[in-house]
């Protein structure tokens, strides 16, 4: 099949099919309109794709996920989480020699501006680390001007050096200003997730072993949500970064998509709906009848996927990561307990089976981060330095590609013209 045919009252339109490198297909309408004068209507982008992209394959029928066409259960047993955001980036996994050195460059970008740090005293101690981080990152372009040039290669590349770097200083910075400790500098001897934790958990006064156990267990967590093609956040980057944005402020746009509990957020309200069914004292049985009544209007949060319609195969490795923390730290294994139980009673009702809903990535993910001593307001932060190698990676492409400003229709709902009515005359 190379074409489609749509049929209009006796007039026959031909639009081209495009096939991807996995078979999957798709009608291109980019003449519909010229043709015919008819826009397509996709309320939340369900049935459409906004681009080709050569960077990560999802089929959500069969579970399957891969980045650059390795599956994500490969690459969090064998790999690491800055090799990921290079494989990402430039397209292959690096030689040793490529990946020191881009190991390299980012240890040397990890410190923020020392006149930056002044901006977290303007914060409100309880403001929500995700607004800290959104509005930081996009304060990056005030300190590095030379990045709002989008076309110099060379730019573009510190400036993804720079982010990378970056973002898990900001992130601390944030955490460390909510609680009214000394901000503590990067340890370029460590890497990438050990540096993470030591910058939130240490402090001036005392010495911090990083757990290397644990460093490897958020490594791997990273990995799982290094990129998944046209979601919510990264097509928030590629709109943004269409008007020719540059990268910081795209991707400040992107965390602040991710923040919603529809998307990232849904890792903290995971933990929240745990902890509120273990205080109120009832069974997962009883809390998924509520779910299932739709006059609650409760979600059972860190289930379903607008794209897996079978398990999420992220969620299946966050699981088993998700036993050896808890092990390792020796934690109590309450809320572990009461989301299995959960998802053992879910994963056999029919409400659940009928419509394909299945444990999502963040439906283990904040049960971790709680047992590492993360505070809750910070799971959605963890997401973003994770997914940030995917944002940069589909920022890039898009321009190696070239791009068009991303910019919808709409169907016109509301009055047709009118006059205005003199102010004393409106009822
Ligand atoms: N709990 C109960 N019912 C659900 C859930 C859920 N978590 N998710 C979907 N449904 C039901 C809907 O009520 C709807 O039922 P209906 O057909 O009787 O009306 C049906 O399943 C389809 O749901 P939609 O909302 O149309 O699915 P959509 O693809 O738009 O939404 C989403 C996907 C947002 C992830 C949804 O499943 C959800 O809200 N899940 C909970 C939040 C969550 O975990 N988000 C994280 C997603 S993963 C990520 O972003 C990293």
């Amino acid at each position: 099949m190379s074409k489609a045919t749509l049929k209009l009252d006796d007039k026959d339109i031909e639009l081209p099919l495009i096939t991807g490198s996995e078979g999957e297909q798709a009608i291109d309408i980019a003449q519909l309109r010229g043709q015919t004068g008819l826009i397509t209507l996709d309320q939340g982008f369900v049935n459409t794709g906004s681009c080709q992209s050569a960077i990560t394959f999802i089929d959500g029928e069969n579970g399957i996920l891969r980045y650059r066409g390795y599956p994500i259960e490969a690459l969090a047993e064998r790999s690491s989480f800055l090799e990921v955001a290079y494989l990402l980036i430039h397209g292959e996994l690096p030689t040793q020699s490529q990946l020191d050195e881009f190991k390299h460059s980012i240890t040397r970008h990890t410190m923020l501006h020392e006149d930056f740090r002044k901006f977290y005293g303007g914060f409100p101690k309880s403001a929500h680390p995700m607004a800290v981080v959104a509005a930081t990152t996009a304060a990056l372009s005030t300190f590095y001007p030379d990045s709002l040039d989008t076309d110099d290669p060379l730019e573009v590349e510190i400036c993804t050096k720079r982010l990378l770097a970056k973002l898990p200083t900001i992130a601390a910075y944030a955490h460390k200003h909510s609680i009214g400790q000394p901000f503590m500098y990067p340890d370029n001897r460590l890497g990438y997730a050990a540096n993470f934790l030591r910058m939130m958990f240490a402090t001036p006064c005392e010495d911090y072993v990083v757990d290397e156990v644990i460093a490897k267990a958020l490594d791997v967590l990273l990995i799982l949500h290094a990129d998944h093609e046209q979601n919510c956040s990264t097509s928030t980057v590629r709109v943004v970064g269409s008007s020719q944005a540059n990268l910081f402020a795209s991707i400040s746009a992107g965390v602040s998509a991710l923040w919603g509990p529809l998307h990232g957020g849904a890792n903290q309200a995971v933990i929240e709906m745990l902890q509120h069914i273990e205080k109120e004292g009832i069974s997962g049985r009883e809390y998924l009848d509520k779910v299932k009544d739709k006059k609650s209007g409760i979600r059972l949060m860190g289930f379903g996927h607008r794209v897996y319609k079978n398990f999420d195969p992220r969620a299946k490795l966050i699981k088993k990561t998700c036993s050896d923390v808890l092990a390792r730290l020796h934690e109590q294994t309450r809320l572990l307990d009461l989301a299995m139980e959960i998802e053992d009673i879910a994963l056999r009702d029919e409400y659940f089976v009928e419509r394909k809903l299945y444990p999502n990535v963040d439906f283990y993910s904040g049960i971790i981060y709680r047992a590492i001593g993360i505070p809750t307001e910070m799971f959605t932060v963890l997401f973003a330095i994770g997914r940030l190698p995917g944002w940069i990676a589909h920022w890039m492409e898009m321009h190696q590609q070239g791009f068009r400003i991303s910019r919808p229709r709409q169907i016109y709902t509301g009055a047709t013209e009118r006059d205005i009515t003199p102010i004393g005359q409106r009822g």
